[in-house]
């Protein structure tokens, strides 16, 4: 097994050497754009790893962690059109440095360059890999439109909220943790432990993120604070506050969810500070938490886990 610096290095050098044409300049600078600007890389991380901990070959599974890597960008993009986000990486997204057209057509093709690279995968694994990949693929899509219909409803449940998360974000990472153990050609009852571990790290990763949303550090954070508040983004944090508002806090909550004259600045600070009283920033750690074990549960007994524990330990402790 390496480091993670190890694997990192890896998976950097195989996205720098992923070649685009010069060609139209709009349509591929905005795709070199946002994969040299950074990130965890958390989603090739953890194919690398699960392939190596299962004996697996980790140079067989790098195309397929590099392409999940390129489709986990290319959301991004199109993310922030539909999410009006103008920060990313602590840098302009791709629609505001160029525009929304752009961002469209650049994400799209980094959709196609990321199957592209799903393809390398060895042949005699490539059937279920790219079964995998498209099947979670497509449960993206649903969860990010269920995650916009969210934000104009006012009565969505914690389930509703687990269930979207798990579409939007979870499965990806049980995706790429399945694809390693896939290429090592680990027994199905691992990949599928594997999977769940995923599944459920990923549900802890975006309760997180959430969290994050409001409760980050600007500067490490890298968006800006306050952006699922602005766009009544149904999260945990605020189906909470809705419930558990009473009296003038849920007159005052109502008024700055639905009120035209309060400005974005008020309405983050507002927000914010109900959360605080009603105790919700707790909740939420306590609820990341939760998945958290659930997600060491799943593996635990697995022979070479403890690569996979400590990766995720640290992911918990993220700022960014
Ligand atoms: C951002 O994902 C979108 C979510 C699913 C929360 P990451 O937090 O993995 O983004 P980068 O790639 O590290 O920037
Ligand atoms: C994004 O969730 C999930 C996907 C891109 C599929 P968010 O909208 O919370 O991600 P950020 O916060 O913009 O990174
Ligand atoms: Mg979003
Ligand atoms: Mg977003
Ligand atoms: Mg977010």
């Amino acid at each position: 097994m390496k480091t993670t610096q190890e694997y990192l290095d890896i998976i950097n050098d195989a996205l720098l050497a992923v070649s685009y044409p010069v060609e139209p300049a709009d349509l591929y600078d905005p795709v070199k754009y946002q994969l040299d600007m950074g990130g965890k890389r958390v989603r090739p991380l953890l194919a690398l790893i699960a392939c190596d901990m299962c004996g697996g070959c980790v140079d067989d599974v790098l195309p397929a962690a590099t392409g999940i890597e390129i489709f986990h960008n290319f959301t991004l993009l199109h993310d922030d059109v539909m999410d009006k986000a103008d920060i990313r990486r602590g840098r302009p997204t791709v629609h505001k440095a160029w525009s929304e057209n752009v961002a469209i057509l650049s994400g799209d093709a980094m959709q196609i360059i990321s199957y592209q690279m799903i393809g390398r995968t060895p042949a005699d694994v490539l059937k279920p890999v790219f079964d995998l990949f498209s099947a979670t693929a497509l449960q993206i899509c649903e969860g990010q439109q269920y995650d916009m219909d969210f934000e104009g409803r006012e009565d969505v449940t914690e389930d509703e909220y687990i269930g979207m998360i798990r579409l939007k974000t979870a499965v990806l990472l049980g995706c790429a943790l399945k694809t390693g153990a896939y290429v090592a050609h680990a027994p199905q009852e691992t990949a599928d432990a594997l999977y769940r571990f995923g599944e459920n790290l990923g549900l802890a990763f975006q309760l997180q993120d959430d969290y994050l949303d409001v409760y980050g550090e600007p500067s490490k954070f890298g968006k800006k604070i306050g952006g699922d508040i602005l766009n009544n983004k149904k999260t945990y944090m605020l189906i909470s506050a809705m419930r558990m508002a009473e009296g003038e806090e849920r007159e005052e909550l109502a008024r700055l969810l639905n009120s035209v004259s309060v400005s974005p600045e008020d309405k983050i600070k507002g927000v914010t500070s109900l959360y605080t009283s009603l105790g919700i920033d707790r909740l939420a750690m306590d609820k990341i938490d939760f998945y958290y074990r659930n997600a060491l549960a799943e593996i635990e007994g697995i022979p070479g886990c403890e690569p996979l524990r400590l990766f995720a330990s640290e992911l918990m402790q993220r700022e960014s």
